[in-house]
């Protein structure tokens, strides 16, 4: 069996670790009856610091195909990777696509898949915010409703697709970046100083991120979010933002600044780890860095309305204030720690149950 994985954006370096790995093994396991593994990266992210220090850090192969999309409209950039997956398809002839979370790349490599009557796999399957502005809302949705194979981190997750009349080739297999956390935090106690060059102490500063469209591309929300994180600086709590580049471009074409705010390049995962592990609190809009909040027992404040990631918030761990900056700081300065409940998130096994569903198809491809 032929697999082509898509992956593009920051997050899918990390996400798609936990899936090679397990195919990884089952070749070695198997040298004789291998899963050909083809990698695609669309190049919806290209700085070193998005995109090739997770290569690097992490021991991901290099992509078999770049296909050098960049940045553009919702239209041109998820235009260019349907085209230009296209074309990796029509010369590869894979049995199965697999995409990966809520990026336009995740959408375009399904889209160009399903229309080539390829077998779509979803990992992280079933998410929903219920807000049909945010662009990563359109991607899950689409794509849930053309994938074969749907993997579901949570219960909630599997209970959003029946609500939609998805039942058929629905896996509940936990949370692939989990599996991560538990793969990578060894190597990143090992090998990150983070600590040491920033000059922090454990427990004694808060980490940030700020990225979503909704907060970026509206000129007071993020005027309100930069207000927020100075006024928990000012209060006593340092704060440490490693800044995605679409952040960094509008808050300078904005003329904003950070007053007492240590702000960053984006950092690798290793360090990122050891910074969310580390942290006394955690504020955030990314959907993977709440999830990480979690795996960490760390409190966390999001900069959202709401959140697909709803466990975070039921089990006490998670607020969201939204883009208000005095919700920003009293939440921050208030933050507690949440209840002792069992992971919702799996059991670190994600990729291997992954596995076991791709090795009923590689079954049936032989056959
Ligand atoms: C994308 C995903 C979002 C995900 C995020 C992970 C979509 C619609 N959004 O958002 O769901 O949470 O990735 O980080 O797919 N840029 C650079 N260098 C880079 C990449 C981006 O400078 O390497 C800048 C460009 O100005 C670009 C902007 O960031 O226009 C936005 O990049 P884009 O990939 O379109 O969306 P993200 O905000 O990164
Ligand atoms: N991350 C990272 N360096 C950073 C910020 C985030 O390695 O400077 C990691 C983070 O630990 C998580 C993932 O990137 O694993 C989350 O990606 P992002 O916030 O870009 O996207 P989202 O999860 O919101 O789609």
């Amino acid at each position: 069996m032929k697999i082509v994985d898509i992956v593009g954006a920051r997050p899918q370096f990390i996400k798609i670790t936990t899936v090679l790995r397990a195919i990884q093994r089952y070749n070695q396991a198997h040298p004789e009856n291998r899963i050909q593994e083809v990698l695609v990266h669309t190049g919806q992210h290209y700085d070193y610091e998005m995109s090739g220090v997770f290569f690097d850090e992490l021991g991901l192969k290099p992509p078999d195909y770049h296909l050098g999309v960049g940045s553009g409209t919702h239209g041109y950039q998820t235009g260019e990777m349907i085209k230009r997956v296209e074309e990796v398809l029509l010369a590869e002839k894979p049995d199965l696509v697999i995409v990966y979370g809520d990026t336009n790349s995740t959408l375009a490599g399904a889209l160009a898949a399903v229309k080539l009557h390829i077998p779509v796999a979803h990992v992280e399957a079933g998410l929903r915010s219920f807000n049909k502005r945010m662009p990563e809302e359109i991607n899950r949705i689409l794509t849930d409703h053309v994938s074969d194979l749907l993997f579901c981190p949570t219960p909630t997750a599997v209970e959003n697709l029946r609500r939609e009349g998805i039942t058929k080739g629905v896996y509940l297999v936990g949370d692939v970046m989990y599996d991560a956390v538990l793969q990578y935090l060894a190597l990143a106690e090992q090998k990150s100083r983070i600590l040491e060059r920033l000059g922090l102490r454990p427990e004694s500063y808060a980490v940030a991120t700020v990225h979503r469209a909704e907060n970026t591309d509206n000129p007071n929300r993020l005027r309100a979010i930069f207000d927020g994180l100075e006024a928990v600086a000012q209060a006593g709590l340092p704060v440490v933002l490693p800044l995605h580049p679409r952040t960094r471009k509008q808050a300078e074409s904005l003329g904003l600044s950070l007053k007492g705010v240590r702000v960053l390049e984006p950092v690798s995962y290793l360090d990122m780890l050891l910074l969310e592990k580390n942290a006394r609190l955690i504020i955030t809009d990314s959907g993977g860095v709440q999830k990480e909040a979690f795996f960490f027992r760390v409190p966390c404040v999001t900069l959202r309305e709401e959140t697909e990631w709803v466990e975070t918030v039921e089990t006490g761990w998670n607020v969201l204030v939204g883009c208000d900056p005095k919700r920003i700081r009293s939440a921050a300065l208030l933050a507690q720690p949440g209840a002792e409940s069992a992971c919702p998130y799996g059991d670190g096994r994600a990729g291997e149950k992954i596995l076991e569903a791709l090795k009923e198809l590689h079954r049936e491809v032989r056959e």
